[in-house]
């Protein structure tokens, strides 16, 4: 905006400068108080100040006329004065009364400059005009030298305004030189007023007393020609010699009132107005200057009138000459002021144009940079943006994991306390047995409690470590002792596992500060990890060795799945684990070993090839753990009661079925095998049990189609939905009731589970009889459903529903009607036309309609027999072979023992 106002100052300068009247140098004022402009001698002097003045670029005339009024004239003088012009010009009127305004100028430092008539006393810088006493002598003179020597002449003197100083001086030269003379005799005086009225009535009657006079000087040639005209009246013209004063050029000037006899002679009397235009140049252009400018003066009479009139046309042509000179320059002037100006213009409005120019490539720069600047506000922004959308999913996503982790969790503490209730249950449900003879559910109870106190400790450690109030009590112990006693719990467990399990070390005697309750939690949950991991017959390996001189590292190496590369930091976080790891577990355990390692300034890594692989690095000496108190206490390694019992060695017996062949057979999919174990021990009485821990389970469940099964949902591999939609979606099993046991108590885990086909959702922990009713309940269901297919058959045939068994049945109907005359169609053709195997056929069609296949193909037979009695007119052999029979009287004894009737009756 600053720089538009500067543009628009510049712009604004250069137009209005270009377009004013630039003076190319000072401008001067004159002003002219003329007496009156009535004659042309007055007119001749205007004219000749104003030529005059416009050969003077930059000097100003303004004229003011008095029309004869003296006190007219001093107003108009002071509008002079009071204007402030530079140069004052006046011819007064008359002398006395114009004198003070005229003083009064000169105080006012305006320089004035008397033309023509005087004023009193000698108060102005100059005087311009002829000699008026000369003119009255040249005018007496003239009389004497054109008079005979001792002529008797008698004269008549017209005067002007005798206030006047013309008048005064003219009278006063002519009368010296007349009275000079003894034959001159001045016989009238008339006192004019420069006018011809004043002359006409006196002159008569002086005329009419003195008769013939010889000579008249009259003091202007105005008031000369009024005195001719008088003569003239009197026919005196041509006795009467008149002179006048002034001269003037033209029509009834002077010079033609002598050239046409009017006058005898006239005294030139020049106006001085260019003179007097010439001395206020002059002074104002700071030259010295006379105070008295007399211009001469000449007689014009019949000898020179010629002369005379010829040098004033002359210079009349001149001067007209250089009036029009003098107009064209003007005009040129003019020209070349508009075009100078059109160009200054011009060339302002380039300059403006420039400036604008330069103005809108400034604002364009201007408004790129601003542009640049709020895009990289944008940027800013949106990065700013992008980070807080980050935080923000980072906040989610960590919230998640927590939300997670807690749900995890308390899905961890239901599978214990499942295992507790149950064992509990089982115990309370035999009151007159002996606890002994419950090892294995008092073992249970013991192993759960042990691993909810084990959470529980976790937890609490976890929180211990996050408010960073954990202190070390460093102990020195030595290390392959320490491990060994972990080591030794262990054992069994390896033993039970077939897994090949290994403690060696360079040196038995490597002693290290440490706080043993920390480690053995570290040592204790590496061990577990790696047994948690280890398949059956697998390996693990423990390694002491001395890493550097004042380093021992641990290694645990395991040779079970392993953990993927991109999960090896991953695992050390709270409540976050590997993704490969489907086992059971709080999410703390590796963060709160490593937690406890770092405070031991040590350090564990991770490497995974062929298992997993940990490493745990501890410093010898004590130098590291300085900041903390040292216990002298060096007595032997001890265990704490509760660690012990988590590490139980308690077997269970074999569990042994002693069902008869029609019991039903229930599949468990459960990876806990304590709880499947402990169902499996709970329904062996009711029904045949088969465990699968969730690798092998589809593959079970096809080899032996189970009544019915109960499945988990977080299993190793694949989920218990996957499972239970896997089977469903089979027809060699679709049709089995599947029970979803979970801790999984969500409504969306409940709903997926509908969804994937799901008869029944029972959560742990439950109760035990609940579940005995749910499966008793979805076998009595399967049981209904099956008197409906074997009722209502015709129905499944006209496909009005659409369920997965309708199909099956559909499919199964189809290929036996089209295969029923041929006698040698079997059950092994038709599982081999449904695609599956001919067991799978038999437990299926058992399953949903309670007969074997083979029973189902003859019902099949007969009940098309029926209808073909009913609706042909074949014979009863004819139909035996229709409906597949070989023998027409074995058809018959079939039909019989199926309808109470023979073939023959049935159609009578
Ligand atoms: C003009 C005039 C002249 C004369 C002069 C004297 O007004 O009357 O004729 O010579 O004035 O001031």
């Amino acid at each position: 905006m600053k720089f538009l106002g500067l543009v628009l100052v510049i712009a604004g300068f250069l137009f209005f400068g270009s377009c004013a009247n630039e003076p190319e140098q000072d401008e001067f004022q004159i002003g002219f108080s003329q007496a009156m402009t009535t004659d042309n001698w007055r007119k001749e002097m205007n004219r000749a100040m104003q030529v005059e003045t416009s050969m003077h670029p930059g000097f100003y005339l303004e004229i003011k006329d008095a029309q004869n009024d003296v006190s007219r004239q001093i107003k108009q003088i002071e509008e002079l004065i009071s204007n402030e012009i530079d140069v004052l010009i006046v011819s007064p009127i008359q002398s006395v009364p114009i004198t003070p305004v005229i003083e009064k100028a000169m105080n006012a430092g305006i320089p004035t400059i008397v033309i023509d008539r005087k004023i009193e006393g000698s108060n102005y810088t100059a005087y311009v005009g002829a000699n008026n006493v000369e003119i009255g002598k040249n005018a007496a003179n003239y009389i004497v030298s054109n008079s005979k020597p001792n002529q008797k002449l008698e004269l008549i003197e017209i005067t002007g305004l005798q206030t006047s100083s013309p008048a005064f001086e003219r009278s006063q030269g002519f009368n010296e030189v007349i009275s000079n003379q003894g034959n001159m005799d001045i016989v009238a005086s008339i006192a004019g007023d420069w006018e011809k009225t004043s002359v006409g009535d006196n002159l008569k009657s002086i005329l009419d007393s003195v008769g013939i006079i010889d000579y008249i000087f009259a003091h202007n040639d105005r008031m000369a020609m009024s005195a001719w005209e008088v003569a003239r009246s009197k026919n005196l013209e041509d006795s009467i010699q008149i002179i006048g004063v002034d001269g003037l050029f033209g029509p009834s000037g002077g010079i033609q009132l002598v050239k046409e006899d009017v006058l005898a002679a006239t005294v030139l009397y020049p106006t001085g107005g260019a003179e007097a235009i010439k001395l206020a140049v002059k002074l104002l252009e700071g030259d010295q200057i006379d105070k008295n400018n007399i211009l001469s003066t000449v007689v014009i009479d019949k000898v020179n009138v010629e002369i005379m009139q010829n040098q004033f046309n002359k210079m009349n042509q001149q001067q007209n000459d250089i009036e029009q000179q003098q107009s064209i320059i003007n005009e040129q002037v003019a020209t070349y002021n508009s075009q100078s100006n059109l160009l200054k213009i011009m060339v302002g409005l380039s300059v403006l144009l420039l400036l604008l120019g330069f103005w809108a490539v400034y604002l364009v720069f201007k408004l790129r940079k601003r542009k640049r600047r709020l895009e990289l506000n944008n940027e800013k922004i949106i990065t700013q943006r992008n980070q807080i959308e980050k935080f923000a999913e980072q906040l989610k996503i960590s919230n998640e994991v927590k939300i997670n982790f807690f749900t995890a969790l308390s899905h961890e503490f239901k599978t214990p306390l499942t295992l507790i209730t149950s064992a509990i249950e089982s115990i309370s449900q035999n009151p007159y047995k002996q606890l002994k003879d419950f090892a294995y559910e008092t073992n249970l109870i013991s192993k759960n409690s042990g691993r909810l106190l084990r959470l529980i400790n976790e937890l609490l450690d976890f929180r211990k470590l996050e408010s960073g109030s954990f202190r070390l009590k460093p102990l020195k112990t030595n290390l392959y002792e320490f491990i060994s006693n972990i080591y030794e719990d262990f054992e069994t467990e390896a033993v039970r596992k077939s897994i090949d399990l290994h403690l060696e070390t360079d040196n038995k005697e490597i002693m290290i500060y440490m706080d043993r309750d920390m480690m053995d939690k570290v040592f204790f949950n590496m061990l577990s990890n790696a047994f948690k991991f280890t398949p059956k017959n697998g390996q693990i390996n423990i390694k002491i060795e001395e890493t550097g001189a004042d380093k021992v590292g641990v290694l645990f190496k395991d040779s079970g799945i392993g953990i993927p590369k991109e999960d090896f930091q991953k695992i050390f976080d709270p409540f976050r684990q590997a993704g490969n790891n489907t086992k059971p577990s709080s999410g703390l355990g590796l963060y709160i070993t490593r937690q406890f390692v770092e405070l031991h300034k040590g350090n564990i890594s991770v490497s995974s090839h062929q298992g997993a692989e940990f490493k745990i690095e501890l410093l010898k000496g004590k130098s590291h753990l300085s900041e903390y108190e040292f216990s002298e206490d060096t007595s032997e390694i001890r265990k704490e009661e509760s660690e012990k019992a988590l590490k139980s060695t308690f077997i269970p017996e074999e569990l042994s079925q002693s069902l008869n062949g029609n019991a039903e057979t229930i599949l468990i999919i459960e990876d806990n095998e304590d709880l499947s174990y402990l169902l499996k021990k709970r329904l062996l009485g009711d029904y045949r049990v088969e465990l699968s821990d969730g690798t092998d389970a589809i593959e079970k469940a096809y080899e032996i189609i189970p009544d019915v099964i109960i499945c988990d949902i977080n299993l190793p591999e694949k989920s218990g939905f996957e499972i239970c939609q896997e089977l469903k979606r089979d027809l060699r099993t679709s049709h089995i009731p599947t029970l979803i046991l979970t801790a999984l108590g969500d409504e969306e885990s409940r709903i997926k589970a509908l969804k994937v086909g799901a008869d029944s959702y029972i959560t742990k922990p439950f109760n035990f009889e609940i579940l005995k009713e749910s499966l008793r309940a979805a076998l009595f269901n399967r049981e209904k459903l099956r008197y409906y297919y074997t009722n209502k058959i015709d129905q499944v045939k006209d496909n009005k529903f659409e369920d997965s068994e309708q199909t099956f049945l559909k499919d199964l109907n189809q290929i036996i009607e089209k295969n029923l005359k041929h006698a040698n169609f079997n059950v092994e053709d038709l599982a081999q036309q449904m695609g599956i195997s001919r067991v799978q056929l038999y437990r299926k069609v058992k399953a949903i309609i309670g007969i074997s296949i083979s029973d189902y193909i003859n019902s099949q037979r007969l009940s098309k027999a029926k209808s073909l009695l009913q609706e042909t007119n074949l014979n009863i052999s004819e139909i035996a072979y229709e409906v597949g029979y070989a023998s027409p009287g074995y058809f018959s004894t079939s039909f019989k023992n199926k309808y109470g009737t023979t073939p023959k009756k049935f159609r009578n």
